[in-house]
């Protein structure tokens, strides 16, 4: 894939802008007492990356834990199922939690770790995420931190990937000629 044609849809400095307004957005919805970022793997770990710097610039100072869910194969559209592939080692009881992820499509994948850290006994469970997709929602879920809301393209890049390709790009684009 090393010759695909790359369309930049959002720049680096384009997201960057984003990830401080969003930083403040956060801060100043009152998530920043005990935050605990859960950052969504694989496609979230670049914007959580990202955003927990933009927080510590907005005068938040989380903590950060990881998850690993799949509820999508290798091709472009959403399977029915989640697993947890990795869970959390933080007991999230009374903690305001955000949630990080690249894109909301679906929604299955975030709904199902929504409802599992709120059971968990969560005092609050917000959702950041880079990419909305609203055009394709199955699950009742919105963003509440929302970077921007995305055509109805298969994106790459900053973290996203395609086929294991292209998480590295420090831009967001969309193949045009996979090769
Ligand atoms: P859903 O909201 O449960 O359907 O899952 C959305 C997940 O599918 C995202 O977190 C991505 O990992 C993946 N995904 C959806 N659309 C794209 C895309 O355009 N490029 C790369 N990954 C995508
Ligand atoms: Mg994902």
């Amino acid at each position: 894939m090393t010759g695909s044609r790359i369309e930049v849809l959002y720049a680096a400095e384009t997201i960057a802008d984003r990830n401080r307004a969003l930083a403040e957005a956060i801060r100043d919805a009152g998530y920043g007492e005990r935050l605990l970022v859960v950052a969504v793997l694989k496609g979230g770990f670049v914007f959580a990356a990202d955003l927990i710097r933009a927080l510590h610039h907005a005068g938040v100072s989380p903590e950060v834990d990881f998850m690993s869910l799949a509820s999508y194969g290798a091709g472009t559209t959403s399977a029915g199922t989640v697993k947890v592939l990795r869970d959390l080692e933080t007991d999230v009881a009374g903690r305001n939690v955000l949630l990080v992820d690249d894109i909301l499509e679906s929604g299955r994948t975030l709904a199902f770790a929504k409802r599992l850290i709120a059971e968990r006994g969560a005092a609050r469970v917000g959702l950041a995420v880079l990419l909305d997709k609203p055009g394709h929602r199955v699950a009742a879920i919105e963003g509440d931190f929302v970077g921007f809301t995305c055509p109805d393209l298969f994106v790459v890049g900053y973290g996203m990937d395609m086929g294991h390709a292209f998480r590295e790009l420090p831009y967001i684009g969309h193949v045009v000629d996979a090769e």
